[in-house]
């Protein structure tokens, strides 16, 4: 009887610990999402980390909203089937479209996304609840921010606009030449002199702008938000209160569906590491 109870408490000690042990998944269509793999990283050094870079698809945010629901799904289906204990949906335009379906399909895996962290900091940090969020055409079109937004604060004005070049841009590595610091004049000029005080970026290729963006507002009273950090805090918390939490990894994996080479020239300059697991996958 004794030896029965040891061994179902070996068991279940060892489901723990291997669900603590799981990687976290993180995804997006290129390299926008490793904004926030980088905030997991340094507010969770002790984790493990599956990062997708839908390479051979991006740009999603010109596409419809049933094609990046779907590859949103094909992806998450991957993450699920290697073993993630949470999945980071590191994509507005990802969130915007599928946020609904990849909960379903990740059952008592749990889901984060960019855009509700995104909107809870955009409403704490207001003062005069005038918020303009940037993101891509999908992202924009749909309303999800407007929508997340609303729910927490109904007061809060927002203002949106496209900036569908910033993702080209950022997956060429040119996030502060010329050619970057004339598109953001174009793109923000109307932000100058304006009632906002709180601009998000949302789109996760955009924070690779961020000094840039700094640089050209900087005169403006207007707080920039990156919903990177944010999510990170929070997927921290939420490890910790399932019993989740892993104090032994620290890994990085890296998968992606077209170019590994320059994926990972472009990675390892903004993450500052080597990657040394980066594999190509066709889902
Ligand atoms: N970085 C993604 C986002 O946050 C997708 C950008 C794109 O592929 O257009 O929306």
């Amino acid at each position: 009887m004794r030896n029965e109870y040891i061994s179902h408490q070996k068991l279940v000690l060892t489901k723990v610990l291997k669900k603590q042990t799981a990687p976290i998944g993180i995804f997006d269509s290129g390299i926008g999402g490793l904004t926030v793999a980088k905030a997991v990283m340094e507010a969770l050094p002790n984790e493990d980390i599956l990062y997708f870079g839908d390479t051979a698809r991006v740009p999603y945010g010109i596409k419809s909203q049933e094609t990046v629901r779907k590859y949103a799904l094909e992806i998450t289906r991957f993450l699920l089937d290697k073993g993630v204990k949470m999945i980071l949906i590191a994509c507005n335009t990802g969130s915007a479209s599928a946020k609904a379906e990849i909960i379903e399909m990740a059952g008592e895996v749990p889901v984060l996304d960019v855009i509700t962290s995104g909107s809870e900091m955009a409403v704490s940090f207001t003062k005069h609840d005038e918020v303009a969020i940037i993101g891509t055409l999908a992202t924009v079109n749909s309303g999800a921010y407007k929508k997340a937004i609303h729910q927490l604060d109904s007061a809060v004005s927002v203002q949106q606009k496209a900036c569908p070049l910033f993702v080209p841009l950022a997956e060429e590595g040119w996030t502060d030449n010329e050619i970057a610091q004339k598109t953001i004049e174009i793109y923000l000029s109307g932000f100058k002199n304006s009632s906002i005080d709180s601009l998000i970026l949302g789109c996760t290729h955009y924070p690779l702008f961020k000094p840039a963006i700094e640089k050209y507002l900087h005169d403006e009273n207007i707080h920039i938000i990156d919903s990177a950090e944010s999510i990170a805090i929070t997927a921290g918390q939420e490890l910790k209160s399932k019993n989740l939490a892993n104090t032994s990894g620290g890994n990085f994996a890296c998968f992606v569906s077209d170019q590994p080479q320059r994926f990972q020239e472009l990675a390892e300059r903004f993450l500052g590491r080597t990657i040394y697991d980066i594999q190509i996958v066709s889902l």
